[in-house]
């Protein structure tokens, strides 16, 4: 599956903005994590794309969400791999996370979320001057973005990585594609 594939799948099957926005940020650091690791960029990256495909057609089935999402990625042309990390990324079916590609989707997931809400405070709204330290601040204030699983960012230790370097990858990451986001 070419990227331009996974992204016309995605765009056919989200109508969100947002959620299509949270995908496209995955995928930027999903890549960024690769290459920092020496893993396979494209492979990584599809797997951000495409992790969270099925969240409209699944209609907030926890049960269902990314079973089917991992069927959608089977027939674009996924490999088991990446079958196996969109399928794990959702605990309520309590599949164990096997690979560092599994681990890092998990923990790239929720890092977009704690990432875009420390930029939306900005007064300017901006990716562009948001320092790792603020995020890193946000992180720690429980009340802020209260949804975001600091748990689940906090497991980037499993693929090797401190959490400050996590941090200011996954923001460096975003901030590449800040235009695309919108932020
Ligand atoms: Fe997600």
């Amino acid at each position: 599956m070419t990227r331009e594939e996974a992204l016309d799948s995605v765009k056919a099957n989200v109508g969100n903005e947002n959620l299509i926005k949270h995908m496209l940020a995955t995928e930027a650091i999903m890549r960024a994590l690769a290459r920092r690791l020496g893993e396979d960029e494209e492979e990584w990256r599809l797997t951000g794309l495409l992790h969270d495909i099925d969240v409209e057609l699944t209609g907030g089935d926890m049960n269902a969400h990314s079973r089917l999402g991992a069927d959608i990625a089977v027939e674009l042309g996924a490999g088991k791999a990446m079958a196996h990390a969109i399928l794990s990324h959702n605990e309520a079916h309590g599949i164990p996370l096997e690979t560092k590609l599994d681990k890092a989707l998990f923990c790239a997931d929720p890092l977009t979320g704690l990432i875009t809400a420390a930029a939306l405070v900005r007064p300017d709204k901006k990716l562009a001057g948001l320092e790792a330290k603020s995020v890193i601040k946000k992180f720690k204030q429980k009340g802020f973005a209260a949804a975001v699983s600091r748990e689940q960012i906090s497991q980037c230790s499993e693929i090797g990585l401190e959490f400050d370097e996590f941090i200011e990858l996954g923001l460096a990451a975003m901030q590449e594609i800040a235009a695309d986001l919108g932020l």
